[in-house]
């Protein structure tokens, strides 16, 4: 029984993961950026998606925000919804990778379990855990959308940071406070076929 469905078998095709990372001359792999609401993750992301796109890398971005308007639209922000939040873009992530593709998944995923479940889904090496490790204080100046100041006039309930929780990684890949690239990161995942 796979989750719950039962009489389901796996359908292997003979053209695999390896095949289409060699037509795309490139490794699949998720590069996984989590942080509070305006630490950049989604400055990142393009950043990076715009890096590896010039060095003839194909990548896509899942952007948190961005499937909340699709794939999630049915999720509201309370804990069991954004736990599924997480689980879903860890599959697509899994999905693009699978592809060939270098697939950036850009979202808070404040939870450390779910985050290291989205891990698991990938072999070892393959999920690049990367850190904005901006300070609340700092994201809050920002405050781009001025979500913050809704929180903090009580207008939107359970904001992340304010009165919602965010367990930062323990053991991530990539630490990052400001907005620029990776040069480390785009090397790691351009390496293997350069
Ligand atoms: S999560 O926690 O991973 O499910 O969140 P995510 O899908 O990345 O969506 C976060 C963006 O939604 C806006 N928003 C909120 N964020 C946090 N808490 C609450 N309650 C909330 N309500 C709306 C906010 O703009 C987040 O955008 P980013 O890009 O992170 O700033």
């Amino acid at each position: 029984t796979v989750g719950n469905s039962s009489n389901i078998v796996w359908h292997k095709c003979s053209i695999e993961k390896s095949d289409r990372q060699e037509l795309l001359n490139q490794k699949g792999c998720v590069i996984w950026i989590t942080g509070l609401s305006g630490s950049g993750k989604s400055t990142l992301a393009c950043a990076l998606s715009c890096a590896l796109h010039s060095r003839g890398k194909l990548t896509y971005i899942l952007d948190g925000d961005n499937c909340r308007h699709g794939l999630n639209q049915d999720l509201s922000f309370k804990a069991d919804d954004r736990a599924e939040n997480i689980r879903r873009i860890g599959e697509v992530a899994k999905l693009f990778a699978d592809a060939g593709v270098i697939c950036i998944a850009s979202l808070i995923s404040p939870f450390r379990k779910e985050r290291d479940a989205c891990r698991a889904l990938l072999p070892e090496g393959d999920f690049i855990e990367v850190y904005m490790d901006v300070p609340l204080q700092i994201c809050e100046e920002r405050d781009p959308k001025g979500l913050y100041k809704l929180a903090r006039a009580g207008k939107i309930k359970g904001f992340t940071g304010v009165d919602d929780p965010y367990e930062p990684p323990l053991n991530c890949e990539a630490l990052m406070y400001g907005e620029e690239i990776p040069r480390l990161l785009v090397h790691t995942v351009t390496q293997p076929f350069d």
